[in-house]
């Protein structure tokens, strides 16, 4: 199956960078889709932003630039974004039920050739599939943040998803020059963010319980693990309200105890420093 046309749902943090990836990388023609004129400028925004960033390094040329710009075309209409799509690439906020009310419009508007992915973090892709009458077409394609530089896309299946549609999203994955991991079972969290999340909540139980300064737990990561920046900077890269809403998810489809999200967490959330998207997370990010 050859694909030429892309939607991407959604032009925020991940949005923006998949469009941008498929028009520049894999050279789709990429119709990209937010609910507000203002999200989608912001979103152009982010990707005029990144290409001048590689015209500057001398990476790309700005009539390269100008030829990626031209085939991303920002649109509120969802029947002009998936309707002649080939494939759906969802990253809109992460909630079940807005999701379910996507995917079944995509099901509507798409040809029925179209395969429909969900950049979601945590959400099943088999419940996802169930708004659809298409399941084997219903994937997982989970990129990672930021998106134009990680390398990584994990590829879940949920159900009843076909190995047809994953070996589509694998070729369209190296069209995009990334790699890709699948997850052969759906289950809260896939592979990355399994492991990932327990770390990031105990990171945060430390700074609750005073055991060390925020500078030391994330250097002590860095330079203890390797890992390229610690875990409270990572939190607020990912999004606090991001964290705790996979948390939850873990607690309904893993164990509910376990992991119990730390109370810092819920007030820094319920304050609305949600990291460095509101400019103010467990770091400042204001300047
Ligand atoms: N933040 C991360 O590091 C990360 C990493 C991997 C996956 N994800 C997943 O990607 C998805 C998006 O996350 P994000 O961080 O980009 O969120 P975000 O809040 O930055 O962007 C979401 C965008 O979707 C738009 N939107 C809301 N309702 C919509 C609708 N009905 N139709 C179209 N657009 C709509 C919003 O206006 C916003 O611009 C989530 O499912 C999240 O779990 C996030």
């Amino acid at each position: 199956m050859k694909i030429t046309k892309v939607a991407v749902i959604g032009a925020g943090l991940m949005g923006h960078g998949i469009a941008q990836v498929s028009a520049q990388v894999a050279g789709y023609e990429v119709y990209l889709k937010d609910i507000k004129q203002e999200f989608l400028d912001k979103g152009m925004g982010r990707i005029k932003w990144s290409l001048g960033k590689l015209v500057e390094k001398e990476k790309i040329s700005q009539g390269d630039a100008d030829t990626v710009l031209s085939r991303i075309h920002p649109t509120l209409d969802m029947k002009e974004a998936v309707g002649e799509a080939d494939l759906v690439v969802e990253a809109a906020p992460e909630k079940l039920q807005l999701k379910k009310t996507l995917f079944e419009a995509f099901d509507e508007f798409t040809p029925y050739h179209a395969i429909l992915a969900s950049n979601t973090s945590s959400i099943s892709i088999t419940e996802i599939a169930k708004a659809t009458k298409r399941p084997d077409k219903v994937v997982g394609m989970h990129f990672f943040n930021p998106v134009q530089i990680m390398k990584l896309v994990e590829i879940v299946k949920g159900e009843k998803t076909s190995d047809e549609t994953v070996e589509v999203i694998t070729k369209v994955s190296q069209q995009m020059r990334k790699e890709t991991v699948l997850c052969k079972r759906d289950r809260p969290g896939f592979i990355v963010n399994r492991i990932l999340v327990p770390a990031l909540l105990d990171a945060i139980r430390l700074v609750e319980e005073d055991v060390a300064s925020i500078e030391d737990i994330d250097k002590a990561i860095r330079l203890g693990l390797n890992w390229p920046m610690g875990p409270i900077t990572l939190a607020d890269y990912v999004g606090l309200d991001t964290a705790l809403n996979i948390t939850r998810v873990f607690q309904e489809g893993l164990d509910k105890h376990r992991y119990d999200p730390p109370a810092l967490l819920e007030k820094m959330v319920k304050e609305g420093k949600l990291g460095r998207k509101t400019k103010q997370g467990f770091l400042d990010w204001s300047r």
